[in-house]
């Protein structure tokens, strides 16, 4: 079975997996990315990233970002845009540059714009702020944030929207894919937003889950976020585990995926699905946590696990 192809059975835009620069040099691994019947849809890991892309002021780099829109062009693969303003792979010249507010706004505007603009009519959507909240719902406290209050958001969704109309712009994190303060927190700021007329059109749901450990209502907490009138997309699905990985952990990392599945399945305005790699040969989970992984539908042998038959039954 092959997963881009059920999940356009069932509605949905795409079904895609995440990749970084160093793996496509794997053939056997770069084979499986490119069929565009399994994956209609890729995310760079890295490349677009602030500290890739504007390592100094006003110097803009997008060779590594270029390979991979290429590949996703060359594949006929949508391409999701990650991210214009995060507080992590930042360079020291943001973190550290002591700005004034209209200087650091500044600076927000022409890195969103001039990414944003860079790769205009090539990407579907845009992960416009990352990780902007804490799990308590108050914002995150980082150099936007103590610089510039809330008002970095704005400018970013507004410099997005002007660089390439036609983007989905979204605003993107993890563990706001259950109910709860975080959750209500992005609700809360979409409501503002679109009161203050800034474009703002998803919600991106990371879904970095561990096996066994799904919050409940997933698909209701998507439901609130429709009702707002936007879309959703599961943007960085994995479910790690413990390692060594055993059959009873497989299999409810098989259901663990199914569920995922299932809830954006069900919810008209859950538009896709990407997984944050597809194989554990390339998964981030080791190197963040220590004697954790297999967090992926694929093992380190490029070999399909139980997990990938959870996402085709969820498509089902
Ligand atoms: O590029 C350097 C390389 O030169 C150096 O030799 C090597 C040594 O450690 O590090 C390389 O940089 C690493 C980079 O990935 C590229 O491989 C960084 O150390 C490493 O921290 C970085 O990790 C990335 C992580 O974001 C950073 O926070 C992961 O690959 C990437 O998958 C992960 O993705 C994030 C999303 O952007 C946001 N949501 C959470 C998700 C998982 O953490």
């Amino acid at each position: 079975q092959e997963l881009h192809t059920l999940a356009k059975a069932k509605g949905k835009v795409y079904f895609g997996s995440a990749t970084d620069n160093p793996e496509l040099t794997d053939a056997p691994y770069v084979a499986i990315l490119s069929d565009n019947n399994m994956f209609g849809q890729t995310t760079a890991t890295n490349s677009m990233k602030w500290d890739a892309t504007e390592p100094n002021r006003g110097q803009f780099t997008f060779t590594n970002g270029d390979v991979i829109a290429n590949l996703a062009k060359k594949n006929g693969q949508l391409l999701r845009g990650h991210n214009c303003v995060w507080h992590q792979q930042l360079p020291a010249w943001v973190t550290n540059g002591h700005f004034s507010k209209t200087d650091l706004l500044s600076i927000v505007q022409n890195h969103c714009g001039t990414l944003v603009g860079h790769y205009k009519g090539q990407v579907y959507a845009w992960d416009v702020v990352n990780e902007i909240f804490n799990d308590d719902g108050t914002i995150r406290q980082d150099v936007f944030s103590q610089t510039t209050g809330m008002d970095f958001i704005a400018t970013a969704f507004r410099a997005a929207r002007a660089a390439d109309p036609n983007a989905k712009l979204y605003a993107n994190d993890f563990n706001i894919e259950g109910p709860g303060a975080k959750s209500t927190a992005y609700q809360n700021l979409i409501r503002s937003l679109k009161s203050q007329g800034v474009p703002i059109d998803g919600i991106g749901m990371q879904a970095h889950f561990i096996v066994g450990e799904l919050p409940p209502n997933i698909q209701q907490n998507m439901e609130a976020f429709a009702a707002l009138g936007v879309d959703i997309a599961i943007t960085e699905l994995d479910v790690r585990m413990t390692l060594p990985s055993t059959p009873a952990l497989l299999a409810q990392q098989q259901r663990d995926y199914e569920t995922v599945i299932k809830a954006c399945v069900n919810v008209p305005r859950c538009v896709g699905v990407t997984i944050w790699d597809f194989t554990d040969k390339f998964s981030w989970v080791p190197g963040t946590f220590a004697g954790q992984g297999a967090a992926c539908p694929w093992d380190q042998n490029l070999v399909q696990k139980p997990a990938f038959q959870g996402i085709v039954a969820g498509f089902s």
